[in-house]
């Protein structure tokens, strides 16, 4: 089988996440932080050894300010009902996933003003019109993606933070899909708030993420329960990270995590990052070759990530994906991805796109097979 989804989540992993997980079952399977004993110290170690790879990857200075997550949804989700309050306004992005647009939505109708900017066809965002959304109103919050799920777009990060910031707003990243594959440093880059899931770029297993909480932000819980800490007090403490992370957390999915964070340290990031680079320059470049096929966003490699979305005359985007699922044993994701707003943007709502995802372990064998695949279907109408 040929992988090219890897924007919906990373195959295959480091096999050392396998072997992590199952060693950590075998071996180190406590409860973190809740009992004194050999195996919840050792689980313990495991979740904080994880945390600190995390902070180090983004720049974070305290791990404490890292919170484990089921996935970047459940981290975005933490961050926008947890700060913000009705008479709030954000500002965000025509290009978001639904892990963004539907509790926005959810919150529109709870008296949270939500100002979306528009984005060009292309994915891009347009800082003038940023400005624009920010100088019409106070704004409390400005969140967006890293990089388009669709189209692979990349958003000007920093930028976008800095005039948040002038504007007296926070800033929240989603960083679904560029998390492990393009450099993130939370200070640097502005970043007050990063959700980041732990099963896509960062190579872990599904089940896993987190959230960055920065030291200028204080989050409500939407939960509240057992931490293992002032278990005397009837309240959430308020500490970073227990005050949001009621529950057992998931110690085997960080385990596998914690090994999926040592393979992108050895190979390096920015090593990813050109391979990926290499791949998506490998895709367009032969893409553009075959008649009667659309790509759809920048097509400038530099400018995205190595997510790829097209469209074929004649064929319907779900036909094409199980033509090459059934006919060549490629598996790509097609339709909307979750992701309704950026098919308006891009002018491919309703019916979405052909989505292809390399990874960093895609060969540009698999991706010259995908092209012959694709052309071979250009040749003939569904
Ligand atoms: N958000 C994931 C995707 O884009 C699942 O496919």
């Amino acid at each position: 089988m040929i992988y090219l989804d890897n924007a919906a989540t990373s195959f295959p992993k480091p096999p050392a996440v396998a072997e992590s997980i199952v060693d950590f079952l075998e071996h180190s399977a406590g409860n973190p932080g809740r009992s004194g004993h050999a195996l919840a110290i050792a689980a313990q170690a495991v979740v904080a050894a994880t945390r600190s790879q995390l902070a180090a990857l983004f720049g974070v200075p305290d791990p404490a300010r890292i919170v484990f997550a089921l996935n970047a949804t459940d981290a975005l989700n933490t961050a926008l009902w947890g700060l913000l309050r009705p008479g709030d306004r954000v500002v965000t992005t025509s290009i978001e996933h639904n892990a963004v647009a539907r509790p926005l939505h959810a919150m529109a109708e709870r008296g949270i003003e939500v100002t979306r900017v528009a984005c060009a066809a292309d994915g891009t965002l347009n800082l003038d019109d940023l400005d624009r959304a920010l100088r019409s109103g106070p704004v409390r919050l400005v969140a967006m993606c890293h990089a388009s799920n669709v189209c692979g777009t990349i958003l000007p990060v920093r930028e976008a933070a800095q005039r948040a910031h002038e504007h007296g707003a926070l800033f929240l990243l989603d960083a679904a899909q560029t998390a492990g594959v393009l450099l993130i440093d939370v200070i640097e880059m502005g970043i007050d708030l990063l959700a980041f899931p732990g099963h896509k770029a960062l190579l872990g297993p599904t089940g896993t993420g987190g959230l960055y909480v920065g030291p200028s932000v204080r989050l409500t819980p939407m939960r509240q329960g057992g931490t293992g800490t002032r278990s005397a007090e009837e309240q959430q403490p308020d500490e970073l990270p227990e005050a949001l992370e009621a529950g057992t957390p998931n110690t085997v999915g960080i385990a596998g995590l914690g090994a999926a964070l040592g393979y992108l340290q050895q190979r390096g990031q920015p090593a990813i990052r050109a391979h990926e680079v290499a791949l998506t320059t490998r895709l367009i470049d032969g893409l553009m070759d075959i008649p009667g096929l659309r790509i759809h966003g920048t097509g400038d490699p530099a400018r995205q990530v190595a997510t790829v979305s097209v469209s074929l005359e004649g064929w319907e985007p779900v036909d094409v994906a199980a033509a090459l699922d059934s006919s060549f044993g490629i598996a790509v994701r097609s339709g909307l991805h979750c992701a309704p707003l950026a098919h308006r943007t891009l002018g491919t709502f309703p019916r979405g796109t052909v989505r292809l995802s390399p990874g960093c372990f895609t060969t540009d064998d698999d991706v010259d097979q995908a092209l012959a695949a694709l052309r071979k279907l250009a040749r003939t109408a569904a």
